[in-house]
This record gives structure tokens, sequence and C-alpha cells, in this order.
């Protein structure tokens, strides 16, 4: 799939999600296959006051490119500006956030606040279009009900403010991430739309990935929460898409790759703050497997990076490394 001038190839993108999708989590997706890797929603407000720690969220590096940044605010100068930032921190591709339904940010006007008021929407889309050269992609929810009119019309305004593609999560604002998304209007805006379409919401398995194409037509497939602790998904879909079966995972790659994500947490956010974050995060890599709640509480005791290596390294000593799961 083409957007704009990127290429992505397999056509399957790592979703954002806010205080999951870093450096660090998007490099093991990339690894794993996945076409285009997405970034946290990043503030408009917070790039142009210089905030540090949202700059932070912009650093990449070229293993992980194409790259998307995703950026939420309401302002159409404010967010134009931000954009030029994101561009030049090295984005392949820049989103804006469509869909966020957070009370904070809906407030400020800012996410799927967006979806109903076009003319704002269409006065930012256009601010960003000119401000940037880099490919440009909005992701959007249902709207404000389920009907999906409010769907049809926003991506109708943002095709003609000049985005190259269109993300699509079919869910109302007031769904939150409950209920069933809607895939039918996956379809009905790929029906509508001349820009690539991408479909979003409720991917579990690469089963899922290859139905949403075939009943939506979507050009590409966008998976979120199913990728948290699983980046094999990513080869297993792109493998089902060529018509193959990817080989199942063993425990020594899963153990080598919750080691790298370790590592690779350290040296990106320092080794304090990564071995905090290691006490919840390693849980999600072994869900599902052996004695995986024994490992979620001895993890809980997590303070360096080297303790962390030993648990992950005893656990699968324990499991007998080797062995196909998943
Ligand atoms: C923890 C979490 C954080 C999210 N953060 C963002 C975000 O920053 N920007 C965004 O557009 N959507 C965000 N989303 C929505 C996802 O990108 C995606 O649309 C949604 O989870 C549905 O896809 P899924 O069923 O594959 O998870 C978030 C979802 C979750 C669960």
């Amino acid at each position: 799939m083409r957007i704009g001038s990127a290429f992505i190839d397999p056509p399957v993108v790592l979703a954002p999600l806010a205080g999951i999708t870093n450096l660090p989590f998007r490099l093991l997706a990339k690894q794993f296959g996945c076409g285009l890797v997405c970034s946290e929603m990043v503030s408009a407000n917070g790039l142009i006051h210089g905030s540090e720690k949202t700059f932070r969220m912009l650093e990449t590096v070229d293993e992980e490119r194409p790259v998307s940044m995703q950026i939420f605010g309401a302002d159409p100068e404010i967010v134009a500006r931000a954009a030029v930032l994101v561009e030049r921190a090295g984005a392949d591709v820049i989103d804006i956030n469509f869909g966020c339904a957070v009370k904070k940010v809906v407030k400020t006007g800012a996410g799927v606040a967006l979806m109903r008021t076009p003319e704002r929407a269409e006065a930012l889309l256009r601010a960003v279009r000119e401000a940037v050269a880099v490919p440009l992609t909005v992701k959007i929810r249902s709207g404000w009900n389920r009907s999906g009119d409010q769907a049809l019309h926003i991506a109708d305004v943002a095709q003609r403010s000049g985005v190259d593609a269109i993300a699509v999560h079919p869910r109302s604002a007031s769904q939150g991430f409950g209920g069933c998304a809607d895939w039918s209007l996956i379809r009905r805006v790929k029906e509508q739309a001349s820009v690539p379409v991408i479909g979003n919401g409720d991917i579990a398995c690469a089963k899922d990935a290859q139905m949403m194409m075939t009943r939506t037509g979507c050009d590409a497939v966008m998976v979120g929460r199913a990728a948290i602790g699983n980046p094999w998904l990513f080869a297993r879909i792109a493998a089902r898409l060529r018509g193959e079966e990817a080989p199942p995972v063993t425990m020594d790659r899963r153990r080598d790759t919750m080691l790298h994500f370790v590592r690779a947490t350290a040296s990106h956010v320092g080794e304090t703050h990564a071995s905090f974050m290691m006490r919840s995060r390693l849980g999600w890599f072994v869900k599902g497997l052996p004695h995986s709640s024994r490992f979620r509480e001895s993890i809980k005791r997590i303070s360096s990076i080297p303790q962390a290596e030993e648990m992950i390294c005893a656990y699968f000593q324990e499991l007998g490394c080797g062995a196909a799961v998943r």
C-alpha cells in the first residue's frame, strides 16, 4: 500500500497506543515484520511549548522506518506548527488524532470532538497539509453516534483537505473500547474514498486481519491491543496475507525478545525508569504461558536491569527453552 510517497509493505500497521507504543515497543513490532509503526499521540501544545517530555516521544531511529507520528490538538495553527516539528524529528508520515474520546482531550476540542466540528477539522487538516511535505493521515472513529454518518462526512472532508490515507476505528465516542467494532463502516468509508483506507478494531489474530481485508476491502489493517506483548502477531499476519503460515514462536525467541525489549527500554529511558516500567510490562509477554502469574508477581520486585534479565532467564529455564508455543 502507498500512503502518498511512503510505501507500506506488508499492509499491516501498529496502532497508536498512548503510554505503550514508544520507540522500544515499535522496534519490536518492526522486527517481526510490521509495515508501519505509529507513535503514541503527541500533544501539539506540548511541542509548541517546548516540553522536553513531549519531544522525547518523537525520538526515532532509522531501523523503525517508515514511522508515523500522531499529533493531537484542536487549534489549526498550533497543530500545523507542531507538525513542522514532527516532520523535522524524522516522521515519515504524520497522523492527526480524530478519535481520542478521553474527556480531558475532548473538552479542548481535540480528538473525536473534531468529528462534530467539520469546519474546524477541515481548517486544521488544510493548515497541516500546507505546513509539511510528508504524507498526512487522519485516524477517525464512527463519530458521536454509531450511525457512521459523521465518519463518512469527515472522511470526505479529510480527502478534500489533502490527506493521503484514512484510518477508521469504527466505534462511537461513547463506546470507548466497549462493544464491537462495526467493520461494515470500514467498508462504507472504503467505497466512498479515493485514498487508501486502513481498517482498525478488534483484530485478535491473523485470521481476523485477513477477514477484515476481505469483508471491507480496506487497503491495510491496523492492530492495537492484540499487539501488546505479542509482536509475533505481525509475522503471522504478514505470512497469512501472503498465503503462508508463520512458523511457531519458540520459547527461546520469546525469551530473547523480552531481553531485547528490556535493554532497548533501558537505553531509551534510562535504567531506573526502565526497571520500574518492567515491573508491569514484562507481564504482557507471558500471557497464557505456564506459571505466568508467579512470574508477574516476581517482576513486581524488579529494581535493576540485570535483575530483570535474570528473572526472565530463570523463568524460561524453568519452562524449558526450545519448545514451540502459541
Ligand atoms: C491503551 C490504549 C491507548 C490508545 N492510545 C491511542 C492514541 O494515542 N491514539 C489513537 O488514535 N488511538 C489510541 N488508542 C486506540 C487504538 O489505536 C485503536 O484504535 C483501538 O484500540 C482499536 O483497535 P484494537 O481493537 O486493535 O485495539 C488507544 C487504545 C488503547 C487501548
